[in-house]
């Protein structure tokens, strides 16, 4: 009989992306999608390093596997970035059967047949074999279940960046660009095939091409966002020591990218921002601000932002606080620093006390929040063309979806609504979601 799987993922779109490679290249091995998790045969987990909470979850999900349903024998695998910088030790520590790091993910399947056939082979983590092939092949298209109008296009694997904070440089290692005529087939593919948004992603999307020679980042936005059938093209990451003036134009030319920007800060203070080993200064991350401002008419910024970096100040926290209120994201995503063996902040000395590193948190998610609601206050009485993208859990009549400018947002609707664009009327605002009715 076929042995059947599910997979749980953790960290961020790459991963959510990663998971969809990995279910193809399960379905093409002949495995099937368990219905009812508790019934799977293997148990697969997608998992992320960025934080040591990150990984503390994927952890405590991954020792509950073996107690849930009847299934006796059950195959663990662990994937992801969190299997690439522990390895061995998951093998080792009976925590898993197979340990794949994030470049193999679109052969899993493949990969996971063997070890069932021969039991020898238990660990690969490599990132050997520049093979894009599996990353951008035509059966994706047909694995549509999951989000069948969205699909996620990774552009780039790796990142040589090196904050001085991030495990990613050393989990999913170098900067590999996949060729453009390959994505830009590949995305033709998909709209032809009724795919409606899609989402490019990176580490740092604005680095596209640099390892290879390829056409810029700009010239790849510009091309897709040509293709016959797109609503929506979103991107990201974006590094703000890489964005450039050409891809706010191409935004702003192209009347289905979608407007909301994501650009990580991280810090509001210059010498932090160096200690990050960020490369750009406040000067310049305002810059770029005040050109999309110039540029863009209706757009909407979100962010990322750490606290609690070894040996921030008082003073230099307050500096961020001053930038948030200054610059008016729409949204942030917030964290307290968390040191990760082997970046090179790890060895300088923490000053910050845990505790005040979640009072540093606290206070800017407080000062974020209140930013945030004015800034989706302005939106009501706006009509968004909106992509719904579930039903609501709370009542069966109303969906959850999200605007052009990626503000999050409920209206009465059904199933029929979801994955289609729709014009919608905001009403009002309900604790970080807008509300309306549909329109059209
Ligand atoms: N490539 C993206 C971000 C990837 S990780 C970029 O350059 O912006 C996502 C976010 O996690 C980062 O932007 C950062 O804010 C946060 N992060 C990364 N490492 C962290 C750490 N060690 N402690 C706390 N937050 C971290
Ligand atoms: Fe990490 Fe910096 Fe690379 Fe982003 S750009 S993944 S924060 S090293
Ligand atoms: Fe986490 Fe890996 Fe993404 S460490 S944030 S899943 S690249």
């Amino acid at each position: 009989m076929n042995r059947t799987f599910r997979i749980e993922t953790f960290g961020c779109q790459m991963n959510m992306g990663d998971s969809e490679l990995i279910r193809l290249s399960m379905l093409k091995n002949g495995f099937i999608e368990a219905k009812n998790p508790g019934d799977a045969d293997i148990y697969i987990y997608n998992t992320c390093s960025v934080r040591d909470n990150a990984e503390k979850r994927a952890l405590a999900r991954i020792s509950t596997a073996k107690g849930i349903g009847t299934v006796k024998k059950r195959l663990i695998v662990v994937a992801g970035c969190m299997a690439q910088r522990l390895g061995e030790e998951l093998v080792k520590k009976k925590i898993a059967n197979l340990v794949i790091g994030p470049y193999q993910s679109p052969r899993l399947g493949d990969i996971l047949a063997e070890f069932i056939r021969n039991k020898k082979n238990r660990l690969f983590i490599s990132q050997e074999g520049e093979n894009f092939a599996e990353r951008l092949t035509p059966e994706l298209i047909e694995s549509k279940d999951v989000e069948p109008w969205h699909k996620w296009v990774t552009i780039t694997h790796g990142c040589e960046n090196f904050c001085a904070y991030c495990i990613v440089p050393y989990v999913r290692g170098k900067l590999i660009s996949f060729p453009s005529d390959r994505i830009l087939k590949f995305i033709k593919e998909l709209a032809d095939s009724g795919v409606i948004e899609i989402t490019l992603l990176g580490q740092n999307v604005n680095q596209y091409g640099q390892d290879s020679g390829d056409i810029p980042f700009h010239k790849l936005l510009e091309k897709t966002a040509s293709i016959k059938g797109l609503k929506k093209i979103n991107f990201m990451t974006s590094h703000p020591m890489d964005f450039t003036e050409e891809t706010i134009h191409v935004i702003k030319e192209s009347s289905n990218i979608s407007r909301g920007i994501h650009l990580p800060m991280q810090s509001g203070s210059d010498r932090i921002l160096s200690a990050m080993n960020r490369k750009y200064t406040m000067a310049h991350y305002y810059s770029i601000i005040e050109k999309i401002d110039r540029i863009i008419p209706d757009y909407a910024i979100s962010t990322d932002l750490i606290t609690g970096f070894p040996g921030e100040t008082a003073e230099e926290f307050h500096e961020t606080l001053e930038a948030i209120k200054k610059i008016k994201f729409d949204e942030a995503f917030m964290f307290s620093y968390s040191p990760r063996m082997g970046t090179p902040s790890y060895s300088i000395k923490e000053t910050i006390s845990e505790k005040e590193k979640a009072s540093r948190l606290h206070e800017l998610i407080y000062t974020q929040r209140e930013i945030s609601l004015e800034k989706l206050k302005k939106r009501v009485n706006n009509k968004e063309l909106v992509i719904a993208e579930k039903v609501s859990k709370k009542s069966g009549s109303e969906v959850a979806g999200k605007t052009f400018l990626n503000h999050p947002v409920v209206f009465s609707g059904d199933i029929n609504d979801i994955g289609r664009e729709t014009v919608v009327e905001i009403s009002e605002v309900r604790g970080s979601t807008l509300f309306g009715r549909k329109i059209g």
